[in-house]
């Protein structure tokens, strides 16, 4: 592995008003400055954009903070290959983070083309943007590190789920998006001996998080007095993993990139590579959401009598739902020696302070 020191790099991040964007910027910046970082976002409203705008707010104020370092935003689309064209040749960044993309599963079943436009066709233009930074000699990008998914495992019954398990049967567009990008990547790699590393984030929660997700959507929910639906009567395994613990192990990942060497044959083995990043401890839904309404309560968000009983509903599993998930993380902890490791409670409570403070301040 070839160690990066991002200190004097310029850092270009896709998505960067997303949930795990914006805190990797925010930690790029409290970290590794002095730092040269370069956001872009198309602040789409697939879900609330004042949450995105909050973001940006916030990244704004802690660069503002640290006068050594540069931070400049692209309000712009994947999409828009000259955009990207230009924001390559201004900046020159040598790491990529890509984590601009068209998230969620059941959206993708009314929505196609939203994925088609963002995860394979501005996944491609992200490729050949890197393709081209090593024209006329240059040294290029270093390093691309990009998201996938663990929706990429399908319906995999093997537990925990490893990059060494197949992974080609994803059950949702949004999957076949994912597995499309590690493929798209491993031919760059080859070809053009770009160093890649894949992410199959596992579940993330947190502050500012995404409304989207099933933790935000109990919590509105809850909020309003309406029932929240608890799949196999809670008895579903999944790893939940908190935005702190992805982001660590984002920029310990951005700092290893795979090695460029030649095989026997004298032809370029792909520098390439794929991790879980997940908790590896799968937790009961039904005890996700037992510790998620008690930080409600203790945050104010919910009033300390809430009946809880009354609101939830435990119903059979969905079809096409798996039992347990989880991530196998050995080869994250071999490569980087890191294993996310923030309880449920002390991140469902920070969720909960943000809750309150964002929806409900007076
Ligand atoms: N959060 C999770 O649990 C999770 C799990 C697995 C994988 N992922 C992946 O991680 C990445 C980040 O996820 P997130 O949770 O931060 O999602 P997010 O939706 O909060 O962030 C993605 C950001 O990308 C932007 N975007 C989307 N399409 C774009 C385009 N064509 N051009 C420019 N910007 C665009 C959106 O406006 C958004 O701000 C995504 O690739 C997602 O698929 C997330």
């Amino acid at each position: 592995m070839r160690k990066i020191d991002l200190k004097n790099k310029t850092v270009f991040v896709t998505g960067s008003a997303g949930f795990i964007g914006s805190n990797l910027v925010l930690e790029l910046l409290r970290t590794q400055s002095p730092v040269s970082i370069v956001g872009l976002d198309n602040m789409n409203d697939y879900y609330d954009v004042s949450i995105k705008e909050w973001r940006l707010s916030e990244i704004e104020k802690c660069a503002a903070e640290h006068h050594d370092a540069a931070y400049q935003f692209y309000m712009g689309d994947l999409a828009d290959q000259d955009l990207l064209n230009r924001i390559f040749t201004e900046h020159r960044p040598e790491i990529v983070v890509n984590l601009a993309a068209q998230a969620g599963v059941r959206y993708s079943i009314t929505n196609p083309d939203a994925y088609i436009q963002s995860n394979l066709v501005g996944f491609y233009h992200i490729l050949e943007a890197c393709r081209h930074s090593y024209d006329n000699g240059e040294r290029g990008v270093e390093h691309l590190v990009y998201a996938s998914s663990s929706s990429v495992y399908g319906s995999n019954q093997k537990v925990p789920y490893s990059t060494d398990d197949k992974a080609d049967n994803p059950v949702s567009l949004y999957a076949a998006t994912k597995k499309s990008n590690e493929l798209l990547a491993h031919a760059y790699s080859k070809l053009y001996d770009l160093p890649s590393t894949g992410l199959r984030f596992f579940t993330v929660y947190g502050p500012a998080g995404r409304p989207d997700m099933a933790y935000f959507g109990f919590t509105d929910k809850l909020l309003k007095g309406e029932k929240i639906q608890i799949f196999n009567y809670g008895n579903c395994k999944r790893d939940f993993t908190y935005i702190d613990d992805i982001v660590e192990g984002v920029i310990r990942v951005m700092q290893g990139a795979p090695e460029r060497r030649n095989g026997e044959d004298g032809l370029p083995v792909p520098p390439y590579a794929i991790y879980n990043i997940g908790n590896n401890q799968p937790e009961n839904l039904l005890d996700f959401v037992t510790i998620l309404q008690e930080e409600l309560i203790r945050a104010k968000v919910l009033p300390a009598d809430y009946d809880f009983e009354a609101h939830k509903e435990l119903v059979p599993m969905q079809p096409g739902d798996v039992p347990v998930t989880y991530a196998d993380t050995t080869a994250l902890e071999r490569d980087f020696g890191f294993k996310p490791n923030t309880g449920l409670r002390d991140g469902l409570r920070k969720f909960a302070e943000w809750y309150k403070d964002f929806y409900l301040h007076d």
